[in-house]
């Protein structure tokens, strides 16, 4: 029986001000090993709560063979995922991805990459996290007439990340319910604005910029009474010059500088100001999408 595995980086969407629109691949991943057998499903790897037909690995799995029109058989899919759940680094994403490619692959590789965005967009309603998990690097997209549209943008290869990630989740549906549906004609414009000048900032490699222009008025105002201690957190970030944004919909925070250090010289004061827990991993562009590491 046929045996895949896919590795697919963990992603940061948003940037700030690219709300739903801008994503980067970072090196941190999930591996999702996809095996054929004759019929049923064995789901290993992952809290029993998601071992089921619903796990987002089999659904987008099973969504890319329905279009190929091929038999769904049984599968036995195995999750090594590095990336932590439900904390805003595209961990859901992960999962489509996986599927849809793995699906792919044992089938022949019929679908484009394109092909394989165009449907787990339809499964994840937008493509910030999925266009950098299958392209990898920044991605910007849009979404026309229903079918998603994503462009690469250039990056200076020194940027640093260190990801702050806490104990406590936040699930993305939440995390979307507390957002206005309207918004202020003025808030529009700061945020085309801002996002524009983050991509350039990023391409540059101008961390003043960058920390200007990463500022936000769609969803961060809203989402940050969901973050323990977001207040002084980001207090205590933009003393070290660093650029600063909610990574995804939360509550992972994000820090984006070409100063090396930074992980030290929060780690001096982070606790101090904070109930949580808060874990930092240091991580790099992942300039790679998902591809197979073993088998077909
Ligand atoms: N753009 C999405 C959001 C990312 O902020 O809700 C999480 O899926």
């Amino acid at each position: 029986m046929k045996k895949v595995t896919i590795r697919v980086p963990a992603t940061t969407a948003n940037l700030g001000p690219g709300f739903d629109a801008f994503g980067c691949a970072l090196s941190l991943y999930t591996d999702v090993t996809f095996e054929e057998m004759e019929s049923g499903l064995e789901i290993t790897g992952c809290d029993e709560a998601y071992a089921g037909p619903d796990n987002m690995a089999y659904t987008s799995y099973c969504a890319v063979l329905e279009s190929l029109s091929e038999e769904i058989r049984g599968v036995k899919i195995h999750i090594d995922a590095q990336i932590p759940i439900c904390r805003g680094l595209g961990s859901s994403a992960a999962l489509l991805v996986a599927g849809a490619m793995g699906a792919n692959v044992l089938r022949g590789n019929k679908l484009s990459t394109q092909g394989l965005l165009n449907i787990t967009n339809a499964m994840e309603g937008h493509p910030d996290n999925l266009a950098p998990a299958f392209f990898g690097g920044l991605t910007a997209s849009m979404v026309d007439n229903g079918l998603p549209v994503t462009v690469n943008f250039p990056l200076h290869p020194d940027w640093e990340f260190l990801a702050l990630v806490p104990d406590f989740d936040l699930p993305t549906p939440l995390a979307r319910s507390v957002l206005p549906t309207e918004y202020d004609r003025a808030d529009a414009v700061y945020n085309i604005a801002h996002g524009a000048l983050v991509l350039k900032a990023l391409e540059l490699g101008d961390e003043k910029l960058l920390r200007t222009a990463m500022q936000d008025r769609i969803h961060q105002p809203h989402r940050k009474k969901m973050i323990t201690d977001y207040d002084q957190i980001e207090g205590l970030i933009r003393t070290t010059g660093a650029a600063f944004c909610v990574s995804g919909a939360g509550p992972t925070l994000l820090c984006i500088t070409r100063n090396p250090g930074l992980e030290e010289k929060l780690a001096k004061k982070l606790d101090a100001i904070t109930k949580a827990n808060w874990q930092m991993i240091p991580l790099h562009i992942e300039f790679q999408g998902a591809h197979v590491i073993d088998g077909e």
